[in-house]
This record gives structure tokens, C-alpha cells and sequence, in this order.
């Protein structure tokens, strides 16, 4: 169903920034070849030019020409700023997610994708969206490196280890688009895809009123906090409170026992959980146990949209706002101030490969109910 683009061998556009990949690449393109044959014609014209007729022949002597040298200095320079304006303008566009965005959350492994619906809807290897949204991955891996990469989108992006990184598009076109892994990890790496299946918005709806959503990623956040984690019986109470107050916090700056100030985005959430005593908040003793090792990546992504949900963002569909959710690219422009916090500190927890956070013996989620 996945029929060509305009372009032979090339895969269709079915985003909001395929054609501005396509027409930077073509662009470069076109000048490089021109320029190429620019040159080999000039060789070829001078070669028989001024190839030799007369035997020890001197050449004239040349002073050097303004105009010649003018020209051939900013025809270059033209040509060097257009792409990089058009590079720029890709890169900005493509890696600061716009206000209104549906999230969903992505663990790779080794050799899967596990897709997470705000609705709690669970899918492997495979992604339904609906068409003319925009959607923001907020991804991570449970053991070595990845890559998100849809072609047709003409968009990819790192999964690493011990880290959130995001990844947003806005599909033009229902259909089913293949999804891969771009990053060597392992034996199976080539295996590592998918598909994403972009619907219409009712069949969208129709398709996740039809599947079991367990509980959404806020409610399994609760349940962990509250029940099953125990986080609640410091971090909620009144006047026993031990931590730190989480209502509100999200995407606000914290003051640290140190001195410094960090954005307390999903990263620095996650690092809390992982590597409590890295980043003490001011006025709370280093008393924290670590969970490294006792959540899953997929655990912790239900943390933190439940402490974000504590700060008015509870619903998954409308998770945009001014602030950061990821510290690993260039969004991290929450901050008012104008200047740009430390980031979170990760720890030791982002050693590639080393699988920090796997409990051993753990089933696969399915898109069944899961516990
Ligand atoms: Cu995962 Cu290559």
C-alpha cells in the first residue's frame, strides 16, 4: 500500500516536514552536481586549450583579478548559507515538539519496540496513530542503544539508555509506513521494525475503543506510587511528609541542597527515582532509597506521568507545555531566567548495555490487560 513518491526508489512523504527534508537533500543534490560538472567540463575545456604547441613556451604572468576572485567566493557562499538555513530550519522543526501533542511512550529492547497509548493501549512492534495530530514519543531503552527511524516521516531518533529522548510528527496521509531500527544493537538488529499505521481519526478512535487498555500510564503510576513502590509514605502526608512535595512540581525549577537549580522534567524524575542522593532538593535530608533495579523502564514512564499529573498534566493527550519534557536534545528551554540549568544528573545509570533497571524474570507486556 506504501506506493513511491514523485521520486523513484524513493519512499513516499507522509509528514508535515518529508518534503522539507526531500527538497534540502535535492537542492544539495543539484548543486553538487552541477558544481561536479562544473568542473570536469572546465578540466576538459583548458586541457585542450591549453595543451602544448610549442615547445618550452612560457606562460603568461598573472596578478590576480577582484572580480573573478569575488565571484568565485560567494557563489560558495551563497550556496553554504542556503543549506545551512535549510538544515537549520529542518533541525529546529523537527526537534521542538509544538504545544499541542499526543504523547506516547516507547521502550525499545533487544529486539522490540513497545509502544504505550496516554489510554493505557499497549502495542508491540507496531503503532497506531491517527492522521493530522501531532505526536510526540518520549522513548528510552532497557539495555543498548536504538533508533527510531520512519522513512516515509523523514524522521529518526536515538533511544538511549538511562535517558528520555523525544521524537515528534504529524502524519499527512493514512497508511501503513515501515518503522526500523537504525542503530546496530545485536544479532537481531535488521529484525528490529515495525509498521505505523496512520488511520483516519474515527477509525483511530474505533480501533482504541476496541482494544483492552489496562490501566493508563497515570493509574499504573498511581498504583506504584501509592501501593505497590511505597513512594506515598514520605512523599504525601501533611506534617510527617519526609520528601519532597511532588504536586505541581513538574517542569518547575527546584532548588538542590548544592546551590544549583534544575528543571524538574520527566529526566530529572527519572534520575530521582534511579539515583535519589544525586540531587538532593534544598531542605530534605538524603534519606531516599535508589529503585534501580526494583522498576522497568515501562514503570518508570508510568511514574513520571503520574508526578506529572500531579501538576495539572494528567491528561496523556494533551501533555504540551512551555516546559522540557526531554533533557537530551534542545528543548530545554523551560527556564525563564535565561540562563540553562545543569541538567539532571543521570547517575551512573546511563552505562550502555550495562541494563540497569531489568528486573531478571519479567514477561513481556502484551496488548492484553496487563496485571
Ligand atoms: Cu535496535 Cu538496532
Amino acid at each position: 500500500m506504501q506506493e513511491n513518491s514523485w521520486v523513484p526508489l524513493f519512499p513516499e512523504q507522509a509528514s508535515t516536514f518529508a518534503w522539507q527534508v526531500d527538497w534540502l537533500y535535492f537542492y544539495m543534490l543539484a548543486v553538487s552536481t552541477i558544481v561536479g560538472i562544473g568542473i570536469v567540463v572546465a578540466i576538459i575545456f583548458f586541457f585542450v586549450k591549453y595543451r602544448e604547441k610549442e615547445k618550452y613556451a612560457t606562460g603568461a604572468e598573472i596578478h590576480g583579478s577582484i572580480g573573478l576572485e569575488t565571484t568565485w567566493s560567494i557563489i560558495p557562499f551563497i550556496f553554504a548559507m542556503t543549506v545551512f538555513v535549510g538544515g537549520a530550519y529542518v533541525f529546529y522543526n523537527q526537534t521542538r515538539p509544538p504545544a499541542d501533542t499526543t504523547e506516547i511512550y516507547v521502550v525499545g529492547k533487544q529486539w522490540m519496540w513497545k509502544f504505550q497509548h496516554g489510554s493505557g493501549q499497549r502495542e508491540i512492534n507496531e503503532l497506531h496513530v491517527p492522521v493530522g495530530r501531532n505526536i510526540k514519543l518520549t522513548m528510552t531503552t532497557e539495555d543498548v542503544l536504538h533508533d527510531v527511524y520512519i522513512p516515509a516521516f523523514r524522521t529518526k531518533m536515538d533511544v538511549i539508555p538511562g535517558r528520555y529522548t523525544t521524537l515528534w510528527f504529524n502524519a499527512t496521509k493514512p497508511g501503513k509506513y515501515h518503522l526500523y531500527c537504525a542503530e546496530y544493537c545485536g544479532l537481531n538488529h535488521s529484525g528490529m521494525g515495525g509498521w505505523i499505521y496512520v488511520m483516519e481519526q474515527r477509525d483511530f478512535d474505533n480501533w482504541l475503543s476496541g482494544n483492552v487498555s489496562g490501566q493508563t500510564p497515570v493509574q499504573a503510576g498511581q498504583d506504584l506510587f501509592q501501593n505497590k513502590l511505597g513512594c506515598a509514605s514520605c512523599h504525601e502526608g501533611g506534617a510527617s511528609q519526609r520528601g519532597a512535595k511532588l504536586e505541581g512540581i513538574y517542569g518547575k525549577e527546584v532548588k538542590l541542597t548544592n546551590g544549583q537549580t534544575v528543571i524538574a522534567d520527566d529526566e530529572y524524575i527519572r534520575n530521582s527515582i534511579l539515583n535519589p542522593s544525586g540531587q538532593i532538593v534544598e531542605g530534605y535530608q538524603p534519606i531516599m532509597p535508589t529503585f534501580k533495579g526494583q522498576v522497568t523502564e515501562e514503570q518508570l514512564l508510568s511514574l513520571v506521568a503520574y508526578i506529572k499529573s500531579l501538576s495539572g498534566n494528567a491528561n496523556q493527550m494533551n501533555t504540551g507545555s512551555t516546559t522540557s519534557t526531554s533533557g537530551s536534545t534542545t528543548t530545554n528551554n523551560a527556564n525563564t531566567t535565561g540562563t540553562i540549568p545543569p541538567r539532571a544528573d543521570r547517575g551512573d545509570s546511563n552505562s550502555a548495555g550495562s541494563n540497569p533497571n531489568a528486573p531478571p524474570n519479567r514477561s513481556e507486556p502484551t496488548n492484553q490487560q496487563q496485571r
